[in-house]
């Protein structure tokens, strides 16, 4: 990794920390755009997460295709947190977090007060976490006390609690149909709200469905994702302009899906 300075002086009005009452900047409020972007590539100019993730896999003999190593472009993954438009203070997920890329752009663009990673390669896990202390040797120990957190789990990804997740991103291009059920019933627990954005392959879930697809570049090609609604979600926005109806929309959750329906590594 390369170890060049950025200046890490605020550029812009901090959003409102509900964390930490308004005191505290989230780590995006810390740099320009233009910083933010300059940051990332110093970060990872040197690193090869598809070597090493390769190399990782061939040592311990591991053939499961969902491993097929692949990562977010920034101004494409940019992209897509805006059309997921989270709330300041939304917890983001990373299932199969790789080298942290998804996470250090979120963190670094969005005012997310947290967000977690879980990536089984233990090569690709390492260099998310020191992705994350480069980051910190850029700024003063004032802005080290950013409510942005990261949480990095080297684990599989179906071992994780996600309670507080806000917005759930899932590069599933090449995901096992085992892998995938599993991730369609974990995100069937998520809390009212969250939403869930998925390259190439969907969750199946009767709790969501599709609002809109769109192409998008990734690193390996140029799939397509989609936005989904629960139905719940649905109904609930129809339920609202007929308060007459209020007993069943209090019963209903509303999350949504991002997906992706096509493209491959
Ligand atoms: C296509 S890469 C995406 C990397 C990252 N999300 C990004 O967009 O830059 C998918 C990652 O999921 C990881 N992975 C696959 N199955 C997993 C599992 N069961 N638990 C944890 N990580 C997994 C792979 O090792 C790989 O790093």
């Amino acid at each position: 990794m390369s170890d060049q300075t950025v200046s890490t002086k605020p550029k812009k009005e901090p959003s409102t920390s509900p964390v930490a009452g308004g005191q505290l900047p989230y780590l995006c409020d810390l740099f320009s755009r233009q910083e933010a972007r300059e940051l990332y590539e110093q970060i990872y100019k040197d690193v090869k997460g598809v070597k090493v993730s390769h190399e990782e896999r061939n040592q311990k003999k591991l053939t499961d295709k969902s491993l097929i190593y692949g990562e977010a472009c920034y101004d494409e993954f940019c992209e897509i947190l805006q059309h997921v438009q989270p709330n300041p203070g939304s917890t983001f997920y990373d299932l199969g977090s790789g080298i942290g890329k998804a996470l250090v752009i979120a963190a670094m663009t969005v005012p997310f007060a947290k967000v977690v990673g879980a990536e089984m390669l233990e090569g690709l896990h390492a260099i998310s976490m020191e992705a994350v202390s480069r980051i910190k040797t850029h700024l003063s120990d004032q802005e080290k006390e950013t409510s942005t957190q990261f949480e990095i789990h080297c684990k599989d990804l179906n071992n994780i609690s996600m309670t507080d997740a806000d917005i759930v991103f899932i590069s599933s291009t090449c995901f096992s149909d085992s892998l995938m059920d599993r991730i369609s019933r974990q995100c069937e627990q998520l809390k009212t709200g969250a939403k869930v954005v998925s390259l190439t392959r969907g969750i199946q879930s009767s709790q969501y469905e599709t609002i809109e697809k769109k192409h998008i570049k990734m690193s390996w090609g140029s799939p397509t994702y989609s936005f989904k609604n629960t139905k719940a979600q649905r109904r609930h926005r129809r339920l609202r302009s007929a308060p007459h109806q209020t007993k069943t929309l209090n019963e209903n959750s509303g999350r949504s899906v991002v997906d992706d329906s096509s493209g491959s590594l």
